[in-house]
């Protein structure tokens, strides 16, 4: 993952950040999803160029104890005490390090699970005059105890190599030892930075928010649930301009395009199934629109600006030829870095995702949902989700007619692709190449495989 590391004003996303560095204290029992907010944050963050990363105690703790039994967790266990305040204390300092070399938003994942380990981080971090945020994840809801519980047993590397049922027994064991000492964040602690959410986001708390970065990061957080639903991405159909290598534009679906667009109701039926209601958003040029136009009336259509093509200013409308001979060093320039080369008048990928974030914003919000939108806001859409760094995602190649699913799950998303078997041109192009239709070389800076569930 490339990340800037810019002055502390601005991370030049036009995000301002001004000086503030932030430490988010996860705080609850164990299998109470804190792991998967403090990954979706992270993720999020780094999307937008904002440097974060997740400090897992659990990872410091496996050094000396890889496998743990529940006694180990028991307060009464002086010896495990010792060592899991170690852990805690090797996890902060790296953190302070980390900071110290211009780290903008470090995510304590720990359970931190009482109000004198709180109190501690806190102080540790005023002493920097590094910011404290809490955010307490707190979960009666035995369904979601219960799946974590077994997504624990299944995935964590305490467990490695266990009988399933003996670790599923062993850690409500352990969460019963850090029950005997929980204590949920009061009013004792209303002087604090926090935001308290109940249920994953059934009702949330929030408390003394102090500035934009700390509400930019809240807001997200408050916006996740982990109902099942899927996304549903395609491309528009082959378009006019697609069929002559011209770039940009607001031009009509070519025929083929058209046979796309008549086809997608029954491919989208086949993979989201009869009866689920499906929203469907469109850019507002005229490819994405008709692409869409055969789908169900029931199916709710909106249009979003947020969701045009990436605007090629002054090379909007010509042939990657004809601008490398009339723009030679801009198309040098882009080649060299794509992510952050803006057209001459128009817009980068940098650009373009920050314009995106409303549409991330609501679709962590959102159920099924089916875009029908353009490459490069397709690609970076699907870095969002698949984790794909700002070097590679300019250049992934996103085939016209294929339908996409991706499917966020609780350690990461699920990837479909069906293709239509209707032929298109390739609009992906190689670096430094000036052709018209390039045939992407096999597996290079690609999305899965058509038919495969990849997981990122
Ligand atoms: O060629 C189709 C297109 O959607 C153009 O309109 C757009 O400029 C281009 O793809 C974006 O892809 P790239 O960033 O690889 O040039």
């Amino acid at each position: 993952m490339e990340l800037a590391r810019p002055s502390k004003k601005t991370n030049g996303t036009g995000v301002q950040v001004e000086d503030t560095q932030i430490c988010v204290v996860m705080v609850g029992l164990p299998a109470r999803g804190k792991s998967l907010i403090a990954q979706k944050a992270q993720r999020y963050l780094r999307w937008l160029s904002i440097d974060a990363k997740v400090f897992n105690v659990g990872n410091y703790r496996r050094n000396d104890t890889p496998h743990p039994s529940a006694e180990f967790f028991d307060t009464s266990n002086a010896e495990g005490e010792r060592m899991r305040r170690a852990a805690a204390v090797a996890a902060v300092n790296d953190m302070l390090k980390w900071f110290r070399e211009g780290g903008l938003i470090g995510i304590l994942d720990a359970t931190n699970s009482t109000k004198e380990r709180r109190r501690w981080i806190k102080d540790e971090m005023d002493k920097h005059g590094i910011e404290t945020l809490y955010v307490e994840s707190k979960c009666d809801d035995e369904d979601l105890i219960m799946s974590n519980i077994l997504e624990v047993k299944t995935t964590s590397p305490d467990y490695v190599g266990q009988d399933p049922e003996e670790a599923a027994q062993d850690f409500r064991n352990r969460i019963r030892n850090y029950e005997k000492v929980y204590e949920t964040i009061d009013e004792d602690e209303n002087d604090m930075t926090y935001l308290k959410i109940m249920d994953v986001g059934k009702q949330v708390i929030i408390n003394q928010i102090q500035d934009y970065l700390q509400s930019r990061v809240v807001y997200y957080l408050m916006n996740l649930h982990i109902k099942p639903r899927s996304i549903w991405l395609s491309r528009h159909g082959e378009s006019e301009y697609n069929l002559g290598g011209q770039i940009g534009g607001d031009a009509d679906l070519s025929p083929r395009g058209q046979e796309y667009a008549a086809l997608l109701p029954a491919l989208v039926r086949k993979s989201v199934g009869d009866d689920r209601p499906l929203t469907v958003w469109t850019s507002t040029l005229k490819r994405t629109i008709q692409t869409a136009r055969h789908l169900p009336k029931n199916y709710n259509q909106l249009q979003w600006k947020a969701l045009d093509e990436l605007d090629s200013g002054l090379c909007d409308g010509m042939t990657y030829a004809e601008i490398k001979e009339q723009y030679p060093e801009d198309f040098a320039a882009r080649d060299d870095d794509k992510y952050n080369y803006r057209y001459r008048g128009g817009e980068s990928y940098r650009d373009v995702v920050i314009r995106l974030e409303p549409i991330i914003m609501e679709l962590e919000r959102s159920e099924d949902i089916l875009i029908v939108t353009h490459q490069a806001v397709l690609r970076c859409i699907y870095a969002y989700f698949m984790k794909k760094d700002q070097r590679s995602s300019p250049w992934l190649n996103v085939p016209l007619h294929t339908l996409i699913k991706l499917t966020p799950r609780a350690y990461g998303t699920i990837e479909n692709l069906t293709s239509s078997g209707i032929s298109a041109v390739s609009t992906w192009r190689g670096q430094g190449s000036v052709a018209k239709h390039e045939d992407p070389p096999n597996g290079a800076s690609s999305l899965g495989t058509a038919g495969d569930g990849g997981v990122a």
